[in-house]
């Protein structure tokens, strides 16, 4: 009960990957917002957790939103210690096609993860206890891939993101870390679920990830990454390691 009497902020919490960084942390102690457009799924996760999470409506693209929350959060709960800026999307189209979807990707998965630390920081700052943020990225912000240049691009800038907030939030006992998840099973990637069945097979661990394995990073970092800030951790079954050849007989 590591977070007893802390309260955490899980964006895109309501389901998939954020589902399960908003059960660890409450299992933890903290009291957790879940913060996402479905209200419906968002409602039923906190009422499955009692009194120790309550859903809010937020569209992370929204800094009139972010500041709303994050008021009432403070009011009711006190100041936000953890803030995991996990809601994203995942969208297909090459460099060729338009613009409009380039933007809502960068829009989401960049400028909602900035305005949760820019509107998030100064309620950390005020209460004067330090915290913890961790981004989201992704095996795409480490590496190409063909027919996802909005989501490739905005993985790769959370990265740098989390860099420059983590030196400028460090004086505050601000610890700013990133999440490199490779391939799960949630929500978002059921619609290519059989495609990623077959490129696990190329990584170390051939299997995809279960949204648990990585909610205890997470506990990791928000409890005992006390000398980190700024790093990247990996949870992608040695995807970025290294592949073995087809036939190489693993
Ligand atoms: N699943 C994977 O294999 C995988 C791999 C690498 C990175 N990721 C990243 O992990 C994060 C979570 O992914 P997931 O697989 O759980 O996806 P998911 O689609 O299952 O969940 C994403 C959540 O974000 C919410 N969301 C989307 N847009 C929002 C907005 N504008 N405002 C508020 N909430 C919004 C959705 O409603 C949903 O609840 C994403 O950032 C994703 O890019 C996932």
């Amino acid at each position: 009960m590591g977070l007893a009497g802390k309260t955490a902020i899980v964006t895109g919490g309501a389901r998939g990957l954020g589902e399960a960084y908003v059960r660890v942390l409450a299992e933890e102690g903290a009291h957790v917002v879940i913060a996402d457009l479905l209200e419906d799924e968002g409602r039923a996760l906190a009422a499955d957790l009692g009194s120790q999470a309550n859903f809010v409506r937020l569209d992370v693209t929204d800094q009139r939103q972010w500041r709303a929350l994050v008021d009432g959060v403070v009011a009711q709960h006190g100041a936000p210690y953890v803030l995991i800026n996990n809601a994203g999307i995942h969208s297909f189209g090459s460099v060729l096609d338009d613009y409009q979807n380039w933007r809502l990707v960068q829009d989401i998965n960049l400028n909602g993860p900035f305005l949760g630390i820019n509107t998030v920081a100064p309620a950390m700052i005020a209460a004067g206890n330090g915290g913890v943020i961790v981004n989201i990225s992704s095996t795409c912000g480490f590496i190409g891939y063909g027919d996802q240049a909005a989501y490739v691009a905005s993985k790769w800038a959370i990265r740098g993101l989390t860099k420059a907030a983590a030196i400028d939030l460090a004086p505050h006992g601000i610890r700013v870390h990133v999440v490199v998840p490779g391939p799960f099973a949630t929500p978002m990637t059921a619609p290519f679920h059989g495609e990623l069945t077959e490129l696990v097979k190329s990584q170390p661990v051939q299997r995809i990830g279960d949204p648990p394995e990585a909610g205890r990073l997470i506990r990791y970092l928000v409890l005992d990454a006390t000398y980190s800030t700024g790093s990247e951790f990996f949870i992608d079954g040695g995807a970025m390691t290294g592949m073995s050849l087809p036939d190489a007989g693993q």
